[in-house]
């Protein structure tokens, strides 16, 4: 027997594309399924100015395959000298959908993120006005905080203040994963919501750490204990509209994945649909898997829903390959460890 499903095109709220032979590798396994995704700025160098994101859009249109269609929703990288007219101007043209926050030294590439969020916040006070949407990595970089406590002390030290102080200010906690993350999402009414990642829904730390260590899957946030993926599971299934889906996909060739200093990162784009669909048919939530891939996400940044459809159908196990050569060299795709049925047609 075989059983399809039919979604609105779905969207990917937090992607990462890299530059150059990697953006050509990796752009098709997303522009293959999604519509349109919130391109993340943390380039060497970053996308500071709206010039810059200008450039890194062109270079995106250009490394698209002939025949595929994908539109990036460009963000700028926050940093303690963005300058708020050029946000404002960038937000105007309809180029730049939101602004990025890291602070400074969370994960890849966020040297250059914010550490006095009092130099910030004229801009966050301008972009409440303007309607642009604040996206946030959620972990404070203290020495003296555990990292599996990271994204819960942030909570409370640094985005519930943020918020009080910036009445108005709509913001998507990015790539929760706990149940605190799920928690404060939900209490933060339309202004507030938060992306989940395909992997977070899968993994927990012990697949990090038990039998060896795992860099595949050791990304930022990193995974929590299993009771956290559990809470995940329910928000990302329970059709809520403050939860959509952002893949957080962060290729890496293996060279620097299998390292005595592992990047952080997982590659998920060319098999995230068909996890997400294994998934929600394990929650009993087929029904509501369009609504955390394709409608939540538009609804927050208030664009219109993909008209088109994607169909997925179910069979035999689905196979892809191990690794994506790219021109930077190969890239592991996430290995769910469990068959997938679901596949795009
Ligand atoms: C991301 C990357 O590689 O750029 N890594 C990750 O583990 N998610 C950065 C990020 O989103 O934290
Ligand atoms: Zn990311």
């Amino acid at each position: 027997m075989s059983t399809t499903l039919t979604l609105r095109r779905p969207d990917d709220w937090h992607l990462h594309l890299r530059d150059g032979a990697m953006l050509k590798g990796v752009l098709p396994e997303t522009a293959r399924h999604f519509a349109r995704a919130i391109i993340m700025p943390n380039l060497v160098p970053p996308v500071v100015k709206s010039s810059d994101a200008a450039a890194y859009r062109d270079r995106i249109m250009a490394a698209l395959p002939d025949g595929m269609s994908f539109e990036p929703l460009m963000t700028l990288y926050l940093t303690e000298d963005t300058d708020a007219d050029d946000v404002a101007a960038a937000h105007a043209s309809g180029l730049v959908k939101a602004v990025k926050l890291y602070p400074a030294g969370a994960t890849t590439n966020s040297a250059s993120g914010v550490r006095d969020f009092d130099k910030v916040r004229g801009v966050l006070e301008r972009m409440a006005e303007i309607g642009l949407p604040l996206c946030v990595h959620g972990e404070v970089t203290d020495n003296d905080i555990d990292i599996f406590d990271r994204e819960a002390v942030f909570i409370d030290r640094v985005l519930d203040p943020i918020r009080r102080k910036t009445p108005g200010l709509r913001v998507v906690m990015e790539h929760i994963t706990t149940q605190d993350g799920v928690e404060y999402a939900a209490s933060g009414g339309d202004d507030l919501g938060a992306t989940i990642t395909t992997h977070h829904l899968v993994i927990n730390r012990n697949d990090i750490l038990v039998g060896g260590i795992k860099p595949h899957y050791y990304c930022l946030p990193v995974a929590k204990r299993e009771e956290h993926r559990l809470a995940l599971r329910k928000a990302a299934t329970s059709g809520d509209p403050t939860y959509f889906l952002g893949t957080d996909s962060a290729p890496h060739v293996d060279a620097l994945k299998e390292h005595a200093c592992g990047c952080a990162g997982c590659f998920t784009a060319t098999n995230t649909l068909s996890i997400l669909a294994e998934v929600f048919e394990q929650e009993d939530a087929l029904g509501r898997l369009e609504a955390f891939t394709s409608l939540n996400g538009p609804r927050f940044y208030g664009l219109p829903v993909n008209e088109d459809t994607i169909t997925l159908t179910k069979g035999d196990p689905v196979t892809y390959p191990e690794k994506l050569d790219t021109g930077d060299g190969p890239v592991t795709v996430f290995d769910p460890k469990m068959p997938l049925h679901w596949r795009v047609t």
